[in-house]
C-alpha cells in the first residue's frame, strides 16, 4: 500500500503534475533594459551583441525569459550553476545589475536557428519531445516547454527553441548526472525528467529543439 503511494507520488513528480504547484511568482519590478543593454557589454564577447551565442556551447539569451534569466544569473552569482566560462562574469554585480541584463536581454529578438541532424535522429527527438519516453517515465517536453519551444514565463519554464544542440545537450546530461541542480525550487523537475534517457536520445531531442520555432 505504502510502496504504491510512493509510486505513484514519483510518477507524478516525474509527469511535473505535482510540481506545477511550486512555480514562482513572477518578479517585480524588472531591471531597467537600458541600463542592462550598457552592463551587457562585457557578454556580448560569448552571447552577441543581441544575444546570440557565438559558437555551439554558448547558449542565446535573447528573448529568453526574464525570470528564468534572473534566476540562472542568481545561481551563477551564487556559485549554485558553475560553468568554467561564466567563472568571475557575473560574481561583481549587483542584484540590481543582474535585473537590468536580464531585462535586457529579454527584449532582444529569439535566435532561430535550423535543424540540421540525420532525418531519423529528428524523427526520434521530435517523438521525445511530443510524448516523452512511456516505459521509462521521461515526461513529454512539450508539456512545459510548449510546442514551439517558448517555454512559459511566469511558470518559470525557459524557452528552448534555437538553442545550439551542444548547449542543450550538455544541460540535459548537467542535470542527469547532479551536475546542475538549479531546478532544486522546482522540485528537482529536470533531473526527474532526465535520470533514465541515454546520450543518444538526449542528442535526438537536443537536434529536435534546435530547430524549433
Ligand atoms: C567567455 C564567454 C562568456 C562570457 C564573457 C559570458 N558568458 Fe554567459 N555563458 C557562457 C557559457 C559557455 C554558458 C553555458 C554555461 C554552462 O554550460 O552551464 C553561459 C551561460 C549563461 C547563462 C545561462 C543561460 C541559460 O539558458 O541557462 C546566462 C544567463 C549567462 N551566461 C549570462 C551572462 C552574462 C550576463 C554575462 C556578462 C556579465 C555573460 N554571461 C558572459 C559563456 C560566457
Ligand atoms: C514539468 C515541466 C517540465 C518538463 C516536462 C520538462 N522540462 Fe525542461 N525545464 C523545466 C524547468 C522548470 C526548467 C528550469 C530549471 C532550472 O532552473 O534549472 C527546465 C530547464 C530545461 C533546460 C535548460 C535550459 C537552459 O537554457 O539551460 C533544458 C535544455 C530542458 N529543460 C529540456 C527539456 C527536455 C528536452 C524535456 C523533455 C525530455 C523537458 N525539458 C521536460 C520544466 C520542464
Amino acid at each position: 500500500m505504502l510502496r504504491n503511494l510512493i509510486f505513484t507520488f514519483v510518477l507524478l513528480c516525474v509527469s511535473g503534475v505535482l510540481t506545477a504547484a511550486t512555480e514562482p511568482p513572477e518578479e517585480t519590478p524588472r531591471g531597467d533594459p537600458e541600463a542592462g543593454r550598457a552592463a551587457a557589454l562585457v557578454c556580448s564577447a560569448c552571447h552577441g551583441s543581441d544575444g546570440r551565442g557565438i559558437g555551439p556551447e554558448y547558449p542565446n539569451l535573447g528573448g529568453q525569459h526574464y525570470n528564468y534569466l534572473l534566476s540562472q544569473m542568481r545561481a551563477f552569482h551564487s556559485g549554485e550553476r558553475q560553468a568554467l566560462l561564466m567563472m568571475g562574469q557575473v560574481e561583481h554585480l549587483t542584484e540590481q545589475q543582474l535585473k537590468d541584463i536580464s531585462a535586457f536581454y529579454a527584449e532582444q529578438p529569439l535566435a532561430e536557428g535550423t535543424a540540421d541532424a540525420a532525418p531519423e535522429v529528428l524523427e526520434l527527438g521530435e517523438r521525445i519531445y511530443r510524448a516523452g519516453i512511456a516505459n521509462k517515465g521521461v515526461a513529454a517536453c512539450i508539456a512545459c516547454h510548449s510546442p514551439g519551444g517558448h517555454g512559459n514565463g511566469p511558470a518559470g519554464y525557459p524557452s528552448l527553441s534555437g538553442q545550439p544542440e551542444r548547449y542543450t545537450a550538455l544541460q540535459l546530461k548537467a542535470y542527469r548526472d547532479g551536475e546542475r541542480e538549479t531546478d532544486a525550487g522546482m522540485g528537482g523537475v529536470m533531473r526527474g525528467v532526465t535520470q533514465n534517457m541515454n546520450d543518444r536520445e538526449i542528442e535526438a531531442v537536443s537536434a529536435y529543439i534546435r530547430g524549433l520555432h
